[in-house]
């Protein structure tokens, strides 16, 4: 199972992401994290791309590729399968992804959509702010970060439509209810 997630701040790619990759016994490739990973590190890469996540702007696409990479070649050796979190934000993206996985013949089966208001994403990051102090998790960011994905990364959807491999889930629901939805429609997918 290859699965890749287009959907905003808060919609829930790190929590259902975690769930695929449970379910199905593949990888989990969260180009943030790997992000947020080097600016703990302190090192060069990520002494580069703090200040972007800082602010919610988009990290340079050489870099993004390169973890892409790494991930999927991580993926390759684990048996194939992977569910991406984080990319493709933008249609030159999706398209230098697509690129990427088909030179290492993993191309996604499954582009999940979870969908949400951007009402409800505010409410959730803030609440996660609370806890867990994410840099990007204040109101002006995470405005900053929903306007970006409403702008330059959901017309992405669109790609994924006409290759007809576009799943949409409405992502407002308890987070149980939406990984029961996401995980028999992966289910019907992968025995189809
Ligand atoms: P990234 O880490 O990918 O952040 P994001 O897209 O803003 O998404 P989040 O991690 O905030 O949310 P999520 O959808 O994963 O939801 P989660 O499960 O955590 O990227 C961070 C930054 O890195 C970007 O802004 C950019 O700078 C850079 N970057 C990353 N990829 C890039 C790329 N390809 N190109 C360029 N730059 C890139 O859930 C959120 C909260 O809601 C949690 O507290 C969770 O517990 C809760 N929750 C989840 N589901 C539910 C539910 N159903 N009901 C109630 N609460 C829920």
């Amino acid at each position: 199972m290859r699965v890749l997630m287009v959907a905003p701040p808060g919609a829930g790619k790190g929590t259902q992401g975690a769930v695929i990759a449970e379910h199905f016994h593949i990888p989990r490739v969260a180009v943030g994290d790997l992000l947020r990973r080097n600016v703990a590190e302190g090192n060069d890469l990520g002494r580069r791309v703090e200040p972007l996540l800082g602010r919610g702007e988009l990290v340079p696409d050489e870099i993004v590729l390169e973890l892409l990479r790494q991930g999927l070649e991580q993926a390759r050796s684990a048996g194939g399968g992977y569910v991406l979190d984080g990319i493709p934000r933008t249609m030159e993206q999706a398209l230098a992804a697509y690129r990427v996985a088909r030179s290492l013949g993993m191309t996604a089966d499954v582009a999940l959509h979870l969908r949400a208001d951007d009402d409800e994403l505010m409410r959730r990051l803030l609440k996660r702010a609370a806890v867990e102090h994410r840099a990007d998790d204040t109101e002006p960011v995470i405005r900053q970060r929903l306007k970006l994905y409403r702008e330059v990364t959901a017309p992405v959807l669109t790609f994924y439509e006409r290759r007809g491999i576009l799943l949409e889930v409405d992502a407002t629901r308890s987070v149980e209810a939406v990984s029961a939805d996401v995980l028999a429609a992966l289910r019907a997918r992968a025995g189809a």
